[in-house]
């Protein structure tokens, strides 16, 4: 089967007056369905940058991207959007819930974008919600929600919508070891139950141990490409 993710002499250029920004080099990657790909690096190496691009945020300034075989530099517009919104599942380090909504609407959200019935919506949401342990929580406001449930709210909205890949920028970055460590356990499952192809910045070494392959990026390319074995969950 072709790979998920090919990317080619991908470039990233960044203009702020009359400073100009190469936060990609020159990217060649090639990610394989079902992979839980780690990527390092140092601030400022580019990592959230290429994650935006791979997950159809934002567009490179020039080299080739085909996501599950779609060139997206010239997929039309409607198309990229619904392929975001049925492939892609996203989740940031500062959870991004909308305020003042309860935990079963923010989960509610990439359905309510597909037109579902307001039941079918509620449905899948709670279901869910149930899945990142979330059962009864669901008219919590996320200010009535810990960081680590907030957290694992957005990971119940990004994979409400039964997503083939998961990006997460830095998504343990505000947790501590606990709450870590059960979203990494969530995140963990999903790939290897469901298959979900995960791709995660991280800057700790004991969360990227969770992937089976890790990439280092410094000064916008990547310098280390490892493929190992992930560390084998302790069951007590
Ligand atoms: N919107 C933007 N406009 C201009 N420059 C940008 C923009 N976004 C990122 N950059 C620059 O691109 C480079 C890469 O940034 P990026 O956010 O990808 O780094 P990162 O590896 O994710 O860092 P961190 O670990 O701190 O999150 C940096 O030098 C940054 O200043
Ligand atoms: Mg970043």
């Amino acid at each position: 089967m072709a790979p998920l993710i090919v990317c080619e002499d991908l470039w990233k250029i960044y203009r702020v007056g009359d400073v100009e920004v190469q936060a990609l080099r020159g990217i060649n990657l090639t990610i394989d369905r079902g992979e839980f790909v780690a990527v390092m690096g140092t601030s400022g190496s580019g990592k959230s940058t290429l994650m935006n691009i791979l997950g159809c945020l934002d567009q490179p300034t020039r080299g080739r991207y085909e996501l599950d075989g779609l060139d997206v530099a010239t997929a039309k517009p409607d198309l990229l959007a619904e392929l975001r919104n049925r492939q892609i599942g996203f989740v940031f380090q500062s959870f991004n819930l909308i305020p003042r909504t309860s935990a079963l609407e923010n989960a509610q959200l990439p359905l309510f974008y597909r037109g579902l019935s307001i039941k079918e919506q509620r449905k899948q949401a709670a279901a869910a919600l149930q899945r990142v342990g979330l059962a009864g929580r669901e008219q919590h406001y996320p200010t009535q929600l810990s960081g680590g449930q907030q957290q694992r709210v957005a990971i119940a909205r990004a994979l409400v919508g039964a997503p083939s890949i998961l990006f997460a920028d830095e998504p343990t970055g505000n947790l501590d070891t606990a709450s870590s460590r059960e979203i990494m356990s969530i995140l963990e499952e999903l790939n290897r139950q469901d298959g979900i192809t995960i791709i995660l910045v991280t800057h700790e070494s004991d969360i990227a141990a969770y992937a089976s392959r890790e990439l280092v990026m410094k000064d916008g390319r990547i310098t280390q490409d490892v493929r190992r074995a992930p560390h084998l969950t302790v069951v007590q």
